[in-house]
């Protein structure tokens, strides 16, 4: 055949794919989410997500030294506390000797300013409830209670060492409200990551183990529905008005489209989340042999990439950095 478009030419060797590849992915980009569980002796595996852990305050420390050495962008922490120590209020959360701010200390010692240390901003895993916030006289959960609650956190988070605050709650005006108790309090400098579009998400499941949650029911009066995509543009301007510094779509597989949405739109930079079910899907899938392991994963991270996340947080964050660098 004479005189077809042969786009195929610049496929032919990895040379020539490598020269015209669009979308990087490098170990900056990755963002590795942890957990620390108050009153381990040993870092315990979580069922649901082979290969992902509980931390002591000691593993915690190791995992995080071996993932900044293989250059990963950030480490965002997740704190477990002890079953007796959740009440209504969440007010471990707070507490600069509750489990996350003493794990933040940890790893802003650790780490210094060789990565990020973000930190989740949320009371679901401090309430005995397990909502991401406090509730009211009919049980409903109270925004602007739980944005106070929220801002007396982000205080006692910013006190510990997090240069980040990962606002996950969806709570109505807790970037604004935790921009100005931060700069009330003096931590002008704290940044917040904003999660803008954060969808109820039954792909949330192992993470519920990971914290081990005591929720009951769902999130769906806060996160958002499934259904709705101009409600993520909504969220992202009120998050960008109310000084987001960064800003989050999550989950990320089934999500692509809003984080295209977001990308074109932020003025900030944009993270996604591969949540908790997007790495158990992949992990289990690959332990049966039915996908390549590691070029699924890749695939996933670079397809996230593609659809304009500038940051990616990645169970596999310290994994992907080794294979990439
Ligand atoms: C809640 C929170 C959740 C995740 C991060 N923060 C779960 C939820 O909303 O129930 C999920 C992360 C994951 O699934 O990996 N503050």
């Amino acid at each position: 055949m004479t005189g077809i478009e042969r786009p195929r030419r610049l496929r032919r060797t990895p040379a020539l794919r490598r020269l015209v590849a669009e979308t990087g992915l490098e170990p900056r980009h990755l963002v590795l989410p942890m957990f620390v569980a108050d009153g381990l002796a040993e870092p315990r595996e979580i069922g649901s997500m082979p290969g992902v852990y509980q931390h002591s305050m000691d593993s915690l420390r190791r995992a995080a030294a071996e993932a900044v050495g293989a250059g990963i962008g950030g480490l965002m922490l997740f704190g477990v506390p002890r079953p007796e120590d959740k009440d209504p209020l969440g007010r471990r959360a707070s507490d600069p000797d509750g489990i996350l701010n003493r794990g933040l200390r940890a790893l802003s010692a650790e780490v210094g300013e060789a990565t990020v240390v973000m930190a989740d901003t949320c009371l679901d895993e401090f309430t005995d409830h397990g909502h991401c916030g406090v509730l009211d006289a009919a049980g409903a959960v109270d925004n602007d209670a739980t944005v106070a609650r929220y801002v007396e956190m982000a205080v006692a988070q910013a006190e510990a060492g997090a240069d980040l605050l990962g606002t996950s709650g969806m709570m109505d005006g807790q970037v604004g409200a935790i921009r100005e108790g931060l700069d009330a309090a003096g931590w002008i400098d704290t940044g917040i990551l904003a999660y803008a579009a954060k969808y109820a998400s039954a792909f949330y499941g192992p993470f519920r183990e990971a914290v081990a949650s005591s929720l009951q029911g769902d999130r769906r009066t806060y996160q958002q529905d499934a259904a709705n995509r101009r409600e993520s543009i909504r969220e992202l301007e009120l998050d960008l008005a109310e000084g987001a510094d960064i800003v989050m779509v999550k989950p990320a597989m089934s999500y692509l489209d809003i984080l295209r949405d977001v990308a074109d739109r932020s003025t900030v930079p944009v993270a996604a989340y591969q949540i908790s079910g997007e790495y158990a899907m992949i992990t289990a899938a690959a332990e049966h042999g039915w996908i390549d392991r590691r070029a699924a994963i890749l695939e996933s991270l670079v397809g996230i990439r593609r659809a304009g996340a500038d940051i990616v947080l990645t169970y596999w964050a310290a994994e992907a950095a080794r294979w990439l660098s």
